[in-house]
Formats: C-alpha cells, sequence, structure tokens
C-alpha cells in the first residue's frame, strides 16, 4: 500500500468519523427550520479554481474542442463527449457504455456536472484532481483506447489547433500532456449547473415549491436522513459510503487498501440528475423511486454499510413520492446546455459536405430569405444567429428531419439528392417558413 494511499485512507476515515459525530450531533430541526436549511443549501458565489491552472477564456474554449475531439482516441471515432453527453448531464443514459471490447465498461458513465468543488473523482476516488483525471481514459485500453503520445502528435499537426494551445498557454504554447490535461480540466471547471426551482426557494420565494416537494424537503432533511451523506447545495460529502447495493464491485476498499470500505463509493451529487439516468455506480437502479426504494428496503446487510445510512427506514408511499418530489426540484425543466460549449454543427445528408452552401438566417425569429432555389447536389447551411433556442424540422421528398434544440450559435447543413419542394419550420416558432426548392441537376 503507497504512502499516498495510507494519507487518504486517514483522510476518508477522519471524514467518515466527522461525518457520524456532526450527523449524530445535529439537533435534526423539526418541523422544517426552513431559515437554517436555506443558509445549508446556499450555492456559493463562483466555482474555485486551482492557483496552477487558473481558467481564461482561451484556455476553456480549448478544453471544450478537446471534449469533444475524436483524435484523442485510439480508433479516431471517440470523444469525452461520446460517453459525458451534454444533454444528458454528460453522462450517457445507459448502465454501463461498451467499451472498446465490446463488453460493458466496469461502471457507470458519471454526470459531470459541478466537478469544480470536488475533493476526488472516479467513483471510487482513485484520481486526484481534474488534470490527473483526464489522462486515464484516453489511454485506458476499454475507454478510448488511445495513445497519448499519437494524440498528441495528431494535434500538434494540426495548425489550428496549435494556434489555440499557444494561445490558451502563452507561457508554455506547446501540444504537451500537461497543456492538454489543463485545458480539458479548465473547462470542466465551467459546467456548473444553473439555478433550478430549489435555489429560488432556497434565495427566499416560498411559492417556488409545491406542498408536495417542501414535504420530501422536510423528509430528505429529516426521518429519512439522506442528508447525512447528500450534503450542502451540491448534495454530496465528497465521501465514500457502502449503502447495500448488490453490487461486487468493491469500490474505495481496493483503492486505500482498507477492507472496512470496501462497497463505498462516492457520494454523487443529486443536481441535474433528471437528466442522467440510470443511477449508482452500476446503473442498476432505472428511476427516482427505484432509488428511493433501495434505501426503504433493499438495502444489502453487511459489515461495510456505512455508519450515516439509516439501518431501518420506515417510509410509506406517499412519503416515497414525496421525497422524489424533492429530488426533482433540483433538476432543471430542460437539460441545461452549458454557454461554453462550443455550437453543435448537424450535418445531414451524403452531400451535406457540398459546396456551394449558402447560408439561410434565423435572427428575429425569421428565416432569412424565406425561399430558396438549390440544384440536387447542392446544400444548404442553416445558422441559429437569434438569441434564441429554435428547432429545425425538414420535410419533403425522401427527407423528414427534426433537430431537437437548437441553441444560437449551433448550425443545420443539410445535402439535398433528391429533387423536389422541401418545406423548413421552428417546431418551438411555427410561424418561421422556409420554402426550398431543389431544381434537377444540369
Ligand atoms: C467510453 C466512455 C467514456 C469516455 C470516452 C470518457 N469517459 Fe469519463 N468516465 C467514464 C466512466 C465509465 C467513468 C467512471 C469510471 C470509474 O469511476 O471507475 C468516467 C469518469 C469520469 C470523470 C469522473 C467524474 C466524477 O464524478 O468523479 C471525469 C471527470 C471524466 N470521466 C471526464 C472524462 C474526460 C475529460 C474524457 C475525455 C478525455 C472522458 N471522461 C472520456 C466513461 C467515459
Ligand atoms: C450513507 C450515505 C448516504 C445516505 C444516507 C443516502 N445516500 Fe444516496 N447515495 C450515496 C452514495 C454513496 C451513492 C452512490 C452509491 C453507489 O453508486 O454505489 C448514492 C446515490 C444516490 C442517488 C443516485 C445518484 C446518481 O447519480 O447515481 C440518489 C438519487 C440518491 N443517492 C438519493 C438519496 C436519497 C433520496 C436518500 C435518502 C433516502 C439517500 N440518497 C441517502 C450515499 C448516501
Amino acid at each position: 500500500m503507497p504512502r499516498e494511499g495510507l494519507a487518504k485512507a486517514g483522510r476518508v476515515l477522519a471524514s467518515l468519523v466527522l461525518a457520524a459525530l456532526v450527523g449524530g450531533a445535529a439537533d435534526k430541526p423539526a418541523p422544517l427550520d426552513v431559515e437554517h436549511w436555506r443558509t445549508v443549501f446556499a450555492r456559493p458565489d463562483h466555482a474555485p479554481t486551482p492557483a496552477d491552472n487558473p481558467a481564461t477564456p482561451d484556455k476553456v474554449a480549448l478544453g471544450a474542442k478537446l471534449f469533444e475531439d475524436t483524435r484523442l482516441s485510439g480508433s479516431g471515432d471517440m470523444a469525452c463527449a461520446t460517453c459525458h453527453q451534454a444533454d444528458l448531464s454528460f453522462s450517457d443514459g445507459v448502465d454501463r457504455h461498451v467499451g472498446h471490447d465490446g463488453q460493458p465498461l466496469d461502471r457507470r458513465t458519471p454526470p459531470l456536472w459541478n466537478l469544480a468543488w470536488g475533493l476526488s473523482f472516479f467513483w471510487d476516488g482513485r484520481a486526484p484532481s481534474l488534470e490527473a483525471q483526464a489522462m486515464v481514459p484516453i489511454e485506458n485500453e476499454r475507454e478510448m483506447a488511445g495513445n497519448l503520445q499519437t494524440a498528441l502528435r495528431a494535434l500538434s499537426t494540426d495548425a489550428q489547433m496549435r494556434k489555440a494551445f499557444a494561445d490558451a498557454f502563452p507561457d508554455d504554447p506547446v501540444v504537451t500532456q500537461a497543456n492538454l490535461a489543463k485545458a480539458l480540466a479548465a473547462f470542466q471547471r465551467t459546467l456548473v449547473s444553473p439555478e433550478s426551482r430549489f435555489d429560488r426557494w432556497v434565495k427566499g420565494d416560498d411559492k417556488a415549491l409545491e406542498p408536495d416537494e417542501l414535504a420530501g424537503l422536510s423528509l430528505f432533511v429529516g426521518k429519512a436522513g439522506c442528508v447525512a451523506c447528500h450534503q450542502g447545495w451540491r448534495f454530496t460529502d465528497e465521501a465514500f459510503h457502502d449503502i447495500g447495493l448488490p453490487s461486487q464491485d468493491k469500490g474505495r476498499g481496493p483503492v486505500l487498501g482498507v477492507s472496512a470500505v470496501d462497497h463505498a463509493f462516492k457520494t454523487p451529487s443529486l443536481r441535474e440528475r433528471v437528466w442522467s439516468a440510470p443511477y449508482m455506480h452500476d446503473g442498476s437502479l432505472d428511476t427516482f423511486d427505484d432509488v428511493v426504494d433501495h434505501y426503504a428496503k433493499r438495502v444489502v446487510q453487511r459489515p461495510t454499510l456505512s455508519a450515516d445510512l439509516p439501518r431501518k427506514l420506515d417510509l410509506d408511499d406517499k412519503e416515497r413520492s414525496q421525497l422524489v418530489a424533492f429530488l426533482n426540484t433540483l433538476s432543471s425543466d430542460d437539460p441545461p446546455r452549458p454557454a461554453n460549449l462550443p455550437a453543435k454543427t448537424m450535418v445531414l445528408g451524403t452531400n451535406a459536405q457540398a459546396i456551394p452552401v449558402s447560408t439561410v438566417s434565423q435572427k428575429d425569429r425569421r428565416f432569412t430569405p424565406g425561399a430558396i432555389i438549390l440544384k440536387v447536389g447542392e446544400a444548404l447551411r442553416i445558422l441559429n444567429d437569434d438569441t434564441r433556442v429554435h428547432n429545425v424540422r425538414i420535410d419533403g421528398p425522401g427527407k423528414s428531419f427534426n433537430s431537437d434544440a437548437q441553441n444560437p450559435g449551433d448550425t443545420v447543413t443539410v445535402g439535398f439528392d433528391q429533387p423536389g419542394h422541401y418545406d423548413v419550420i421552428c417546431g418551438i416558432h411555427p410561424e418561421m417558413r422556409l420554402s426550398v426548392e431543389i431544381a434537377q441537376a444540369r
């Protein structure tokens, strides 16, 4: 067992003991002590940044680009964003992503919101910083199966990338592993979940939560004992606990060489979790209802169970649904899209890369021009240069396309290989209409 590991073991044990003491000594305010919990759950003003990797706009922009760059993987077809998808709170919607060898990975892809405040990374906390974490998936045979040296070489041969690294690291203007890690980490620290309904309640808006949701909050911080581990505005104590899932994965234990913390995993944040099902390190629970059911009646009894886990949880159906109602208030109504993500460029049709491309604007809720004539083999680019979120739907011969949310800056490029008339509308602002005539190529 390396010395560093032992030191960490000491820290974790100390934090477990501390959490137990605090949990035991604090008088559980009942009924809900509104002012107390509003203070406890207040959000900080800004995210912390480490002194040796301050965030700059150029660095964050580079990190955002690298996050989507498939050159980081051995096969050239996988980026961080393949598994960490923005619309799914940067997870992937499956219990375990299929790895390069065709077998599911050992653990579920965790969401990436609010990691700027994290103390250790991965489900078992084996990476001490986001900078250290970033190198792991690239070289992991089963994840990106890449080779850092090959990836760095590929990036260095790209003049735009070389410039982006130089802008991001003026004191060390080169494409290196250290700079790659710093940029990815700086970008990920900007992923701060936006205010949700719960935050409006925390700020004093009594009407922001429905009575059932408030009852759920009372249970969460009271009888159900959730707050012993899901603490603070992010709802995590950053500690490791065995909560009695049947999985055989030993989690934190082997990392520390301390079998007392076998089956212990990092307490996940509960922010924006509506979008990141399924849940737990093994993705074994599909819904919040399943999660609450687990705590109420499916905990596997074993000696390593966390001292902070309620041993007997008596929750009736109504209380369970109130807890779930409360959990929902910690997520946005739509999947939030972080500001620093590069614009989405959707490409549709085999010849969408074709030149010439005509560009249509969506400024002020209007397609400009409103009608366009192209030839078969030509492509059309629709740019959201408005301040609003739009949606592009295209209907015509052999084509029926729906872009989903198309954010400001996003583009949809469509290649046409059949003549005829195509209608383009925005599903959110149906008064926006564009008529496209595709003529036979001559
Ligand atoms: C093949 C899917 C896959 C790819 C590609 C991938 N990850 Fe992950 N990521 C995972 C899984 C699975 C875990 C959890 C592994 C564990 O805990 O043992 C994880 C964990 C993480 C964590 C830790 C989060 C936490 O809460 O502790 C971060 C940060 C992260 N990934 C960032 C990245 C970055 C940056 C890249 C690109 C360089 C990347 N990932 C590529 C699947 C992936
Ligand atoms: C003893 C500490 C502890 C207590 C008490 C606790 N949790 Fe957890 N919670 C965890 C840990 C650790 C995990 C991850 C476990 C794993 O993956 O093995 C987790 C996972 C979750 C998840 C899934 C999050 C995700 O992204 O996968 C939800 C939701 C959740 N807990 C809600 C609750 C609720 C509701 C309560 C109260 C009934 C509660 N927790 C009580 C520690 C705790």
